[in-house]
């Protein structure tokens, strides 16, 4: 049966969602699941705006032939050609056979690669600024490439001030009916998921988000719909000033993750007890993560918000644990950059995880280290407690000259 709903008149939320997908391009948890957006606008002329993932097609391709009531799809604008928004484009092709397809040059470059139809007669290639008229609605376009693939597009509907964003501003977690973010709970529900879709998903290309959120600064918005994630009628500023700051790389928020390695328990020993020390003095909300336990993705969403990282590891193989290995090669990818970064390195007859680890965070920008890394031969001995309680010191001196100068809350 056709779900569908109305978020302006004549224009149609069309999506659906995915509770039973385990993980986002095979790769990120998703407890939550996942809300797949499309939206029809119904106007002398027709347009769909992006399809969906092929999980949810049947849902889609009903609520389509529901709102359409028999009329012709004239168009469907392909802002992302990322597969979890173009699965249907090829029946959609069969089943409405004077559908245009609209995108840009690099749309229909991936489309083909994609796909075996090549159909350029049904394209219709647009640019930035070019206006597509449906009757008393308009759409334009605008190229955002990299937010956050080279095809990316906005599209913006005039009457309405109506923004249709693609990947930008949208989340893990999928829909439960209420699908406008007023009618959410969505700092307690979405907010933390907004951020590791965004860090995880988006964050590598912070320069290329800033490009696009200056060019919107310049059209009056009323209305944001992402392709994941609630629809935006309210507080608009709030997920656009989200957008800001992750993309600045700045942190959101003083405080300190501490991530470690650990195969026998003494490298989570040192972090417990740095994390207790900090507690002792005031430092609040401390996080605390081991990467063989915590899929990375969390772990790169709480360094996008926290000012102070301490990670600890083994050395392995003469080498770094890979865990860790893995995670500092992924946020040096991801251009996480401007933290405070502290080291614990365990070994027991080799030295290396300290000094890998500060090679690779060495290649990130804006990385500054505070104390020197502590250095635990197997276990911690009594008589290295007050290098480690130095290095506590550091990390607490660090964030209080931070938190003054910021006016933050976190000690
Ligand atoms: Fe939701 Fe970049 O695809």
């Amino acid at each position: 049966m056709y779900c569908v709903q109305a978020i302006a008149s004549g224009i149609y939320w069309v999506g659906g969602t995915d509770k039973r997908l385990e993980r986002f391009e095979n790769m990120f948890p998703l407890p939550n699941g996942v809300a797949y957006n499309s939206y029809l606008i119904m106007d002398d002329k027709t347009a769909l705006m992006d399809t969906v993932d092929a999980a949810i097609s049947a849902q889609f391709l009903e609520n389509i032939e529901f709102v359409l009531e028999g009329r012709p799809l004239d168009y469907l604008v392909v802002n992302h050609m990322e597969p979890d928004h173009c699965a249907n484009i090829e029946e959609l092709l069969r089943r409405y056979p004077e559908m245009k397809l609209v995108g840009n040059k690099k749309t229909f470059q991936f489309m083909e690669q994609f796909y075996t139809f090549s159909e350029p007669d049904r394209y219709i290639i647009v640019k930035e600024g070019d206006e597509l008229p449906l009757g008393s609605r308009t759409l334009r376009f605008f190229m955002t490439p990299f937010v956050h693939w080279p095809e990316v597009m906005f599209s913006y509907e005039v009457s309405e001030s109506i923004l249709f964003s693609a990947d930008a501003f949208g989340c893990f977690g999928s829909l439960s009916g209420n699908i406008f973010s007023d009618q959410t709970d969505f700092e307690g529900v979405y907010l933390e998921e907004s951020r590791r879709y965004y860090s995880n998903i988006v964050g590598k290309y912070g320069p290329q988000v800033q490009t696009a959120l200056k060019k919107l600064g310049k059209v009056d918005i009323k209305m944001i719909c992402p392709l994941h994630g609630p629809v935006w009628r309210d507080n608009l500023d709030y997920i656009v000033g989200k957008y800001r700051q992750w993309s600045s790389y700045q942190p959101e928020k003083q405080g300190v993750v501490l991530v470690y390695a650990s195969m026998y328990g003494n490298t989570e020993n040192a972090m417990n007890l740095i994390a207790g020390k900090l507690a002792s003095r005031g430092v609040k909300d401390i996080r605390m993560y081991d990467v063989s336990k915590t899929h990375p993705s969390y772990i790169i969403a709480d360094a996008w918000k926290f000012s102070h990282l301490v990670f600890g590891s083994p050395t392995y193989n003469l080498g770094l644990y890979h865990g860790m290995q893995a995670l500092l090669h992924e946020m040096a990818s991801l251009n996480l950059q401007n933290r405070k970064v502290s080291l614990v390195g365990n070994y027991t007859w080799a030295n290396a995880a300290i000094d890998e680890m500060t090679d690779i965070l060495q290649s990130m920008k804006k990385i500054e280290f505070v104390g020197e890394p502590f250095v635990i031969h197997s276990a911690i001995k009594p008589e290295q407690m007050t290098d480690l309680d130095q290095l506590v010191e550091d990390i607490y001196a660090s964030l209080t000259a931070e938190t003054a100068e910021a006016a933050g809350s976190a000690v």
